[in-house]
């Protein structure tokens, strides 16, 4: 038997959800049209590597250097990469499809992501892809949990950089390419 009550509640939750249904389709509507720069989040914890592919690198300051990541609570990296400490985060050359789609599941996850790409570690045991556009290797200083995701705060404490302005970007849930100052070659995109 359905009260009075419930019964307004039931007459008001299905249009708010579908409202919310609109509006999260409406919400994926406008990101595909933000373009981003594709990088791989990499770290080591108890001798193990872990990765993953995002675009969500946002940069905070520059006293301190500072970076942000948003990483969903249930990727693989996630609980590694807090006990760890540290993270590096890897920004793919235009041409870095392959490595791309390793770090987002292409290839399951753990260490094996590891064997597309050449990798190697720092002192501090933390892994980075050699031939990538930049490796920013970070100090994690903040953690905030909104939703699925952590948004984490890296103190940025050494960077290399390679090779001319060429970052593999996602753009409208494909990859794509922009062209760097001085670049006038265009990768082609399987
Ligand atoms: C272009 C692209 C960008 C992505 N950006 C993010 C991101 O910023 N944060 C995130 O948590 N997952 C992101 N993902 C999803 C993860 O790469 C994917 O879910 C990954 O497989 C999760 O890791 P796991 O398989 O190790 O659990 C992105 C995927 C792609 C293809």
């Amino acid at each position: 038997m359905i009260s009075s009550n419930d019964k307004n509640k039931a007459q008001t939750s299905r249009p708010g959800r579908e409202m919310m249904d609109e509006l999260g389709t409406d919400f994926r509507k406008a990101m595909r049209r933000l373009t981003s720069a594709v990088s791989v989040i990499s770290t080591a914890h108890a001798g193990v590597r872990y990765g993953i592919t995002v675009t969500s690198v946002t940069s905070v300051s520059m006293a301190p250097p500072s970076l942000l990541i948003c990483i969903n609570q249930r990727a693989s990296i996630h609980t590694p990469m807090i006990r760890a400490g540290q993270f590096c985060v890897n920004i793919l050359q235009a041409h870095h499809i392959e490595i791309a789609n390793a770090f987002s599941g292409g290839t399951p996850a753990g260490t094996d992501r590891f064997l597309c790409g050449e990798w190697a570690s720092d002192d501090e045991e933390l892994p980075y892809l050699i031939p990538a556009q930049a490796s920013v290797f970070c100090d994690m200083d903040a953690i905030s949990s909104y939703g699925t995701h952590s948004i984490i705060v890296g103190k940025v404490r050494q960077v290399a950089v390679r090779g001319q302005v060429a970052p593999l970007l996602y753009q409208d849930g494909q990859y794509t390419v922009g062209l760097g100052e001085g670049v006038d070659w265009i990768v082609p995109i399987a």
